[in-house]
């Protein structure tokens, strides 16, 4: 195992290869030179400053991404792998306090092996965890990982068929709840748009991990609800959900009394209410999206919460997009709060806005 001594600190990081360009210009500007492509979407790269979760959120395009601390290049499938890792890992990190162990794969097919790594690491490290956390907190923290402090401090492990990586973080400065930042949604309404749905539970998840939660919101506008994935989410939750589109939504959805439906232009809506949370989800050019949603924020109570997917029609465009779509939020009153590629996004980002 090699100690990394090197003045500029490597990290490893999972990008949609489809914004590679624009986050890599973007870590260009803080310094970070010396990039490689791992596959499966991962990187790795080095940076002489310090990274901040700042830097790192406005490269907008980062999924997860963690410090290298060690890194050694090994084969998975030989002898006693587990059990060599294990132990050099668990002295490599032996001064260091940790209250979680995560361990991760680059390609999926190595899920299991990662998974039998990270049962054998907190075997190693048990005692010394058992200091730090509960094996029932440990168990919780596996089923949903959701369930972690932010700030978890977490020993991170990936691994590759060439070689094993670690360092230490947390959920909110690696960027997911999730090891690797890969996040699967089981949805339970198969007839609607899933990914859609995805993309609501993640977002929610995305700011638990920023300290807001919007699990208080019981009155949602949402525009661009066709079919309805979204409204199917958002009513099971047992919200009400103001739902409105130019096509027609899912009929099951439309008895469910929590679900109010709209089919309407979204600018022609003028009811007088006031709303906890909006999900704008609309597709169409990048700025008439945000000029109807922002629009839309006179409906919305103070400091309530502004969830906008922004489509990305073009990386070319994107920039100028993302400053226009910016800017007129502002005008309207509502402070990005963050932005961020999720799993669940394609050719989109979302938008994480406050009214202020
Ligand atoms: C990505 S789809 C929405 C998927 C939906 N959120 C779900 O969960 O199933 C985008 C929707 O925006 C709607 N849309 C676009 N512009 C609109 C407008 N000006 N008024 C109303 N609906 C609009 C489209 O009809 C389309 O159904």
């Amino acid at each position: 195992m090699n100690d990394l001594k090197n003045e500029s600190m490597n990290w490893l990081i999972h990008v949609n290869k489809d914004f590679f360009t624009l986050w890599k210009s973007r870590m260009e500007s803080f310094g970070g030179k010396d990039f490689k492509s791992l596959g499966n979407n991962f990187h790795t790269f080095s940076i002489m400053e310090t990274l901040t979760r700042e830097k790192i959120k406005e490269s907008l395009f980062s999924r997860y991404c963690f410090p290298i601390q060690y890194m050694w290049p090994t084969k998975l499938n030989q002898k006693g792998f587990i059990e060599k890792c294990a132990q050099g890992i668990a002295s490599k990190f032996e001064n260091k306090k940790f209250s979680n162990v995560v361990v991760f794969p680059l390609d999926r097919k190595d899920q299991k092996l990662a998974s039998n790594l990270r049962g054998r690491i907190l075997q190693v490290v048990k005692e010394k965890m058992s200091l730090a956390t509960s094996q029932k907190l440990l168990v919780e923290w596996t089923k949903h990982p959701v369930m972690q402090p932010p700030n978890t401090q977490t020993l991170i492990v990936a691994i590759s068929e060439k070689c094993v990586w670690a360092g230490m973080s947390s959920p909110i400065d690696s960027g997911c709840f999730f090891a690797g930042g890969r996040r699967y949604v089981g949805i339970s309404n198969d007839n609607i748009a899933s990914r859609a749905a995805s993309k609501f539970v993640e977002g929610t998840e995305a700011l638990l991990l920023n300290g807001i939660n919007v699990n208080n919101s019981k009155k949602w506008l949402e525009l661009g609800a066709a079919p309805g994935g979204i409204t199917h989410e958002i009513a099971s939750r047992n919200c009400e959900v103001w739902a409105i589109d130019k096509a027609e939504l899912d009929k099951n959805l439309l008895k469910n009394p929590l679900v109010h439906f709209f089919q309407i232009d979204a600018r022609d809506f003028n009811q007088k209410l006031n709303f906890d949370s909006i999900f704008c989800d609309l597709n169409g050019p990048a700025d008439i999206s945000a000029e109807i949603c922002s629009d839309k924020t006179s409906l919305l109570k103070k400091e309530g919460i502004i969830i906008h997917t922004l489509k990305v029609h073009s990386v070319t465009d994107f920039e100028d997009d993302f400053q226009k779509v910016k800017s007129i939020f502002k005008q309207k009153g509502c402070e990005l709060l963050f932005t961020k590629h999720l799993y669940n996004n394609k050719q989109e980002v979302t938008l994480f806005l406050k009214k202020i």
